[in-house]
């Protein structure tokens, strides 16, 4: 949840040195700093490989560039010929740079941390592709669910490909589990978040498993609701990451029975500190701590968020204890 990113001073400095966000990304030397930062700062018990869910279209060869007020603008699909240029030869060869990030990533960090990989989930990353921007509507790829589903089968088919390779290629180079980030998962209803989030998981997860057995999913469908039980029991996630608006109580009946759970703090809580934080950060650890669970936010961290409430997180974690 962007453990590494603008709220702190170290990350911003690096990231003035980069020529723009993508650079950053594909620049191992400032990509490995940069991912070290917040293990350096806080002892979190993972890293989280610096780099982004839209390297994958970048790699496919569509325009993408991270706006500083707007967020990343790609230029629009709108035909299927742009989706017929697209290029998963290219893909790899374009992120081998991140790649090599991870390669050296998994030797600079010590046996006890984890390093995890990331890619975002297919029907994420069409709606970039398809909005030219972030979520907000999706009104134009949700006309394509709608009046051109064959159309955005033949884009979802490449993802689920390009996903795999790209989630495959990471672990070769030394991640030890994954997630995929499925950030607008939530403005679909029940079937079609089932064909265009579940089925398209289930198919990378399949695919990963077949090269990598045993490399741990975590799966993000972020504002899924009750499909959330659904989600795990079809792609048998090994992790599901609950965004805010899940309960914990009801994630530890529903869905830690079934696998390990990953959440959910609020960032705004988060950003707020004081007692608030305490207190809600105690109520999660209370309902999910005896399972299995790893601590996380509901979505990422605000840029305003004050680097010390991070560090007090940390702190009420690790001195938690179950009365
Ligand atoms: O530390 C980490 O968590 C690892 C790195 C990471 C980033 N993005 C770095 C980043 C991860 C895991 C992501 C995932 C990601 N990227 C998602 C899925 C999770 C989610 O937030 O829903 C999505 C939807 C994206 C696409 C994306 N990238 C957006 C919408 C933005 C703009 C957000 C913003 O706050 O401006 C980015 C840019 C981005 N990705 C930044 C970082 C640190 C900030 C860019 C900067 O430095 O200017």
């Amino acid at each position: 949840m962007r453990q590494a990113g603008r709220y702190l001073p170290e990350y911003r400095q690096v990231r003035s040195k980069a020529d723009g966000f993508l650079n950053l990304c594909y620049t191992p030397d400032l990509a490995v700093e940069v991912t070290l930062q917040p293990l350096a700062r806080f002892n979190m018990d993972a890293a989280i490989l610096f780099s982004d869910i839209l390297v994958v279209p970048d790699g496919l060869g569509q325009k993408v560039r991270f706006d500083e007020s707007r967020g990343p603008i790609l230029t629009p699909i709108r035909t299927k010929k742009q989706i017929d240029d697209l290029n998963l030869a290219r893909m790899e060869e374009h992120l081998a740079p991140v790649y090599e990030t991870v390669r050296r990533l998994s030797k600079a960090i010590s046996k006890k941390t984890a390093l995890i990989g990331f890619a975002g989930g297919p029907w994420t990353v069409a709606v970039y592709m398809v909005e030219g921007q972030g979520g907000g509507e999706c009104r134009k790829i949700k006309d394509w669910a709608i009046n051109k589903p064959a159309r955005l089968q033949v884009l979802i088919d490449l993802l689920v490909e390009a996903t795999a390779r790209h989630l495959i290629r990471q672990v070769e180079h030394g991640v030890e589990a994954v997630q995929i980030f499925d950030s607008w998962a939530g403005v679909l209803d029940g079937p079609e978040i089932r064909r265009w989030v579940i089925e398209p998981t289930v198919a990378v997860v399949s695919k990963l498993r077949k090269s990598c057995p045993g490399v741990p999913v975590i799966g993000f469908p972020r504002a899924i609701g009750d499909l959330y039980e659904a989600y795990v029991k079809k792609t048998k996630v090994a992790g599901i990451g609950i965004d805010s608006g899940i309960t914990p109580k009801w994630a530890a009946q529903r869905l830690q029975p079934l696998c390990a759970v990953q959440g959910n703090l609020d960032n705004q809580v988060l950003m707020r500190g004081g007692r608030a934080l305490e207190d809600e950060t105690r109520q999660i650890l209370n309902s999910l701590g005896d399972g299995p669970f790893i601590f996380n936010l509901g979505h990422g961290i605000l840029p305003q968020t004050p680097p010390e409430n991070v560090a007090h997180l940390a702190q009420i974690i690790r001195d938690w204890k179950k009365n």
